[in-house]
């Protein structure tokens, strides 16, 4: 039975029993900052067992994928040891949301292995958790497993917990007896005794039953649930015979495609582990790709980053120099690629971020290593075992090894490396970063906030509806202290009981305004959202006092709202149609919203063309002249969602969110201002484009009266070039290539001219020449600025000359130029144009030399460039024998 046929019958099974087949979730688990990936099939459900959420089913059953590198359940070091251990792999698992319970959970689970799999039950073993007499007694009246085979565990084997918090429960799990041939040589080698080869665990059932929180304690959950999971690879191994998961068609061909690659052959022992890690990690970095992740720096994305590099360098150990990782998509795609869609269809993106993060590896790889073998070495020499924190953050920060692959390059070779000093010095790194990035505006405010403002209100916010509205203020700070008043011409901080005033937030910058109050006026220059959700407004009086308790008319900007809005609303096509024309995976990375601009940071491996460009803003445009409707609509989280509204990943939000909604095209969780209806935004034109980091681009991008702003300057410019030109404006491109194909045709013909004037000089200059003890010599000033013309000059007089000796000199700027040049017979008679014109430029100041036949000399002192010339008459004759 294939791989695919498993999962296959699985999920019919127990669709069979009533259960909803339910797709994998993706391996970012949505909304669950505790968790670093998806690690088991109830992931997805977490919620719904603790009763936080509803589905309307209450059993499923689902093939999931997961990956188990980082947190609680980690086997990133293990993969490739073991026959059995994965970064990726699939869970096959049912559940039951309040319904059935153990006995039936075991009922089906022993169906399904005896029946439908046709596993012999006599090689069937059960462990249970060690105060569950239920369980155990169930095994033997619901399966008619004999109480010998049932084994009873303690906590750490049968207690499951999805990581420090969270549902869990005691576990009951299934153990597939490979038989005594597989034995270890442990005496007895037993089921619980030993960890061996022999006993396969196969399939995990867990009796949810409590919720642990962070202080550990067990509160028990609404409704006793059941979850399970079973691993799709191991049981395939049992299906098909085989040693190892490696062996089975889900990994097998990878593994003959890396033989195929590096041109070797694949070894069952330990001599192919780097198989093994390889197959792998292809998979992980596919599916993690595929789902979002790209490599990075922090998180998930740095898990990805230690994945792929693992990987390559164990490629470097079966000699393959070049990445070839990303040629293994194409395998994963071929085994998995039917059942996992997503796979499929983004092959060739995935395969262009894993090459592109290879490539970038393997150009400080080799330096890397060469520099971590010195540092084994040396640590070698001073007798250390450890190496320290700062010499794993050199590999980590300058060569991109990350800790992991020190270590364990390192332990290869019997060296530890200190964690806690590279954490610290990565800390302290972080912390350098960080104080740069501080934005001065928040630091201000924060300053400003210094003291607790507990015992008052919180603030309304009212500006989505409305520009004008009266508010009290509640409080008054004025350099980190609270104040009654603020006097005309003060700068201070106001927090008011409700306000128009958008409060910085979600990449749109804060509102300015104005404050009035029977006497008194204030500009408002910006606001902020303070941590407790209190709005502050920097405001600085303009006209008479403004006090604590005061009732103030708050107007904001209308005319800055507006641009602000029309960039906001143009963001919101603008990550549509990057979606449109470059794919799904252009999610937002960050973004800022200024009433003079926008700026839209995403995922995306390459610079964009002009063609994609153009079509994004056409289609930006062409959902601007549709006019369509933006609505805003508050709802849950979960509601939003289920809607398929774009949520920034990472992003808190609370229970109740707000939609920004525009027609059918695009939908999207958001705090910010935005306009009726797009037509408002009157023009939207991009205006950079560029990288930001790896895989994230930036386009920036106006709209509205900057648009236009824009457009005129660029007719503008437009024209006064046209101008220039004396052409129509849209003749000029025709005109420049006129232009520009004349000014090629005139160079040429000034080299032509220059050629033939060179030849009137030659000759005129071969007119000049004098004897000197029967030695020709030419000796001459010209006019020549050029260094390279002039000894061009002296080239073509030499060989004109025959034999003789040349010497030219011109002037330039205040400096003088000297080209020396002797033929050969001459040069056998002693005549060395070097030491020639060593002399001859001292005259003018100067100094030079260079080889026998030819040399060049520059000097300072062109009033005496002829007598320097003229000298090199008698240093010829005192050469020449
Ligand atoms: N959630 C259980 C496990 O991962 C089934 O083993």
């Amino acid at each position: 039975m294939t791989g695919n046929e498993l999962r296959e019958r699985f999920l019919s099974f127990f669709a069979g029993k009533g259960h909803t087949i339910v797709p994998s979730s993706s391996l970012v688990p949505a909304n669950d900052p505790t968790l670093l990936f998806t690690n088991a099939g109830m992931v997805q459900f977490k919620d719904v067992f603790l009763g936080l959420d509803r589905r309307p089913f209450k059993r499923a059953t689902t093939a999931q994928k997961c990956v188990r590198a980082g947190g609680k359940h980690n086997d990133l070091d293990t993969v490739g040891r073991t026959a059995r251990h994965h970064t990726f792999f699939e869970m096959l698992g049912n559940f039951s949301f309040g319904d059935y319970f153990k006995g039936e959970a075991i009922a089906y689970a022993w169906e399904f292995l005896t029946r439908v799999l046709e596993l012999p039950p006599e090689r069937l073993w059960i462990t249970v958790y060690q105060d569950d007499d239920e369980a155990y007694r169930l095994w033997q009246e619901v399966a008619g497993v004999p109480a010998e085979r049932i084994v009873r565990m303690g906590e750490k084997d049968n207690f499951w917990a999805m990581g420090d918090t969270g549902p869990c429960g005691p576990c009951s799990e299934i153990i597939y007896d490979r038989g005594p041939e597989h034995a270890c040589r442990s005496n007895p080698c037993a089921l619980g005794a030993c960890d061996c080869d022999r006993w396969l665990e196969i399939w995990n059932l867990v009796f949810m039953q409590y919720e642990r929180d962070a202080g550990g304690n067990l509160t028990p959950l609404p409704r006793p649930s059941i979850d399970t999971g079973m691993g799709l690879e191991r049981v395939a191994s049992v299906l098909q015979g085989v040693d190892s998961n490696f062996d089975t068609d889900l990994l097998q061909p990878l593994i003959k495609a890396m033989e195929g690659l590096s041109g070797r052959a694949y070894d069952r022992g330990e001599a192919g582990f780097p198989f093994r890690v390889i197959a792998d990690h292809a998979r992980a970095c596919t599916f993690l790709i595929a789902d979002g992740v790209l490599p990075g720096n922090e998180g998930r994305s740095y898990v990805l980053r230690r994945i792929l590099r693992r990987a390559a360098r164990f490629g470097k150990a079966l000699g393959v120099e070049e990445p070839f990782l990303y040629r293994l998509v194409a395998t994963v795609v071929n085994i998995m690629g039917q059942a996992y869609p997503e796979v499929a269809e983004q092959q060739d993106y995935i395969a262009r971020v894993m090459r592109q993060e290879e490539e970038r590896f393997h150009e400080t790889l080799n330096d890397g290593m060469r520099v971590l073998s010195g540092i084994l070495e040396r640590a070698g020499r001073e007798g250390r075992q450890t190496i320290t924190g700062q010499e794993a953050f050199t590999l980590y920060d300058t060569y991109g090894f990350p800790l992991d692959l020190t270590e364990e390059i390192a332990g290869e070779q019997g060296f530890k490396v200190d964690r806690a000093g590279f954490e610290d010095a990565m800390a302290a790194q972080r912390e350098r970063a960080r104080a740069a990035r501080e934005d001065v505006k928040a630091y201000e405010f924060a300053l400003a906030f210094a003291g607790n403002l507990d015992d008052i209100g919180g603030t309304e916010f009212t500006g989505y509806g409305r520009l004008e509205d009266t508010g009290k203020v509640l409080v008054l700070v004025r350099e980190g202290e609270r104040v009654p008043s603020l006097a005309g011409g003060e700068t201070g901080y106001a927090v008011l009981d409700r306000t128009p005033c958008y409060p910085e937030g979600g990449g749109q910058v804060g509102d300015q305004g104005s404050l009035a109050w029977p006497g008194g006026a204030a500009r408002v220059q910006d606001t902020r959202r303070l941590p407790d959700g209190k709005i502050v407004h920097q405001v600085t009086v303009t006209a008479g006092n403004l006090t604590a308790g005061q009732e103030v008319k708050v107007m904001v900007d209308r005319e800055r709202r507006l641009a602000t809005a029309r960039n906001h609303t143009a963001t919101h096509l603008l990550h549509r149609a990057l979606k449109n024309v470059l794919g799904e995976h252009a999610n937002q990375a960050g973004s800022l919203v200024t009433p003079e601009r926008l700026r839209f940071d995403f995922t995306h491996f390459a610079p964009l063309t002009e063609e994609e460009l153009r079509a994004i803003e056409k289609e930006v445009n062409q959902k601007v002249l549709a006019n369509l409707p933006v609505t805003t609509l508050e709802t849950s989280l979960q509601e939003a969602r289920a809607m398929g509204a774009t949520a920034l990943f990472g992003e808190k939000y609370g229970e109740r969110v707000r939609v920004v909604k525009i027609d059918a095209y695009s939908l999207e969780l958001c705090g910010g201002t935005h306009l009726r209806s797009t037509s408002e935004v009157g023009l939207f034109r991009l205006t950079g484009e560029s990288s930001i980091g790896a895989g994230v681009r930036r386009v920036e991008a106006v709209t509205g009266t900057a648009a236009l702003d824009l457009v005129s300057q660029e007719s503008q410019e437009l024209a006064t070039v046209a101008g220039l030109l004396k052409v129509p404006p849209f003749q000029v491109a025709g005109r420049v290539q006129q232009l520009l194909d004349k000014g090629k045709e005139m160079e040429r013909e000034i080299t032509r001219l220059r050629n033939q004037l060179a030849g009137y000089t030659v000759r005129e200059l071969l007119g000049h020449v004098r004897e000197v003890d029967g030695v020709p010599v030419l000796q001459a000033r010209v006019d020549i600025a050029d260094a390279e013309a002039l000894r061009e000059l002296a080239d073509k007089v030499r060989d004109k000359l025959g034999s003789g000796v040349v010497v030219l000199g011109s002037q330039h700027d205040g400096r003088v130029n000297f080209v020396a040049m002797v033929s050969k017979d001459l040069v056998k008679r002693g005549v060395h144009a070097g030491n020639l014109l060593r002399e001859v430029a001292r005259i003018a100041a100067g100094g030079g030399g260079g080889r026998a036949d030819m040399a060049q000399a520059g000097g300072k002192d062109p009033s005496k460039l002829d007598q320097a010339l003229a000298y090199s008459l008698k240093v010829v004759a005192q050469q020449v024998r």
